[in-house]
């Protein structure tokens, strides 16, 4: 994969902030090679952890607002958004979790999920008092949450909190969520590498020059190569492979060349001159090259065609 993955940490109003550190002291140990982390925090979130002790960039609303004087200046909660491959916000406190889920955004991190790509993983770890947890508006809340904006939730635990209470309500254990992450890292590569080998497929279609019909039939080991090995071995292979496919495959890019050319130049459209020709749709075009020569009569007849060929 050629690009590290984005992971944005956000941290709220919550005791838990206290953990910011530790989470990303773990993630860049365990990850390094494939994240990148920044964070943002709000404001009552600073009184749990000193910035300099986050070995990552951490970004608040002051930054926000002063990094924005004139039409030009970039606008740093699109930017992070932008940035970010996944969001994951822990401890979300009660406050920023009923403005999330009401749709508020008055600060950072609220504009940086108004603003969100739904395409991408928000991870949310709540963490309050017992009786917060246990508000019928956190239910509510967590539903919209997880229903309508579909993030995924980590549940906060049950252990004495820095409150004096026992119950449940405490942030999830560090590496509860450094796994998440992890998880999401490993899913998104995966994803990529998908996506890649079937770019690689496409190009190799083309440099192969074999219909898709006729690629499909290649033997798996040579589709293999073709998708992930060089131009040269692709070469080499088509030379010493036996499969019916090959040889035509070992042909195939000039001679389909010179035909797709020959096809081209003896276009049956009655304009009859190339540069023009080359004008047409693309759809009439298509049907040029591949279909028969009645089909392509019948082109002719059509109102778009006539109009084009002067
Ligand atoms: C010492 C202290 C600890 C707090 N811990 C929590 C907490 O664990 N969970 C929570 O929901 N609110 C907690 N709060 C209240 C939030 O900080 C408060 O609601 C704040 O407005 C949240 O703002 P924010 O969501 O913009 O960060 C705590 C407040 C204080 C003073």
């Amino acid at each position: 994969m050629s690009k590290k993955t984005n992971v944005l940490i956000g941290a709220t109003g919550s005791v838990a902030s206290v953990k910011i550190p530790l989470i990303v002291k773990t993630l860049k140990k365990e990850l390094g090679d494939q994240i990148e982390v920044r964070v943002v925090t709000t404001k009552p979130a600073l009184h749990f952890f000193k910035v300099d002790d986050v070995q990552a960039q951490v970004i608040t609303d002051e930054h926000e607002w002063s990094a924005w004087t004139k039409l030009s200046d970039p606008v740093m909660h699109i930017e992070l958004r932008n940035w970010a491959d996944m969001f994951v916000i822990c401890p979300l406190d009660a406050n920023t979790l009923a403005k999330a889920a009401q749709g508020l955004c008055d600060n950072l991190i609220t504009c940086i999920l108004r603003a969100w790509d739904e395409r991408r993983p928000v991870v949310v770890c709540p963490a309050m008092n017992t009786n917060m947890w246990n508000h019928t508006f956190t239910a509510l809340h967590l539903k919209t949450l997880t229903e309508v904006l579909h993030y995924r939730v980590i549940p906060p635990i049950s252990k004495l909190l820095a409150c004096g209470d026992l119950g449940i309500g405490a942030m999830a254990d560090y590496r509860t969520i450094v796994d998440e992450i992890r998880h999401l890292v490993q899913e998104r590569s995966s994803e990529a590498s998908r996506e890649g080998n079937s770019v690689q497929m496409e190009n190799t279609l083309k440099t192969c020059g074999c219909s898709n019909a006729e690629w499909d039939l290649h033997p798996n080991a040579m589709r293999n190569i073709e998708n992930t090995g060089t131009d040269e071995q692709v070469r080499e292979l088509h030379s010493k492979c036996q499969h019916p496919c090959t040889t035509q495959c070992h042909t195939a890019p000039k001679q389909q060349q010179q035909q797709q050319q020959q096809k081209r130049t003896q276009s049956p459209c009655r304009c009859g001159i190339t540069e023009e020709w080359d004008l047409h749709p693309q759809a009439i075009r298509r049907i040029e090259n591949e279909a028969s020569s009645e089909d392509v009569a019948k082109l002719h007849q059509l109102e778009e065609c006539k109009q084009h060929s002067l």
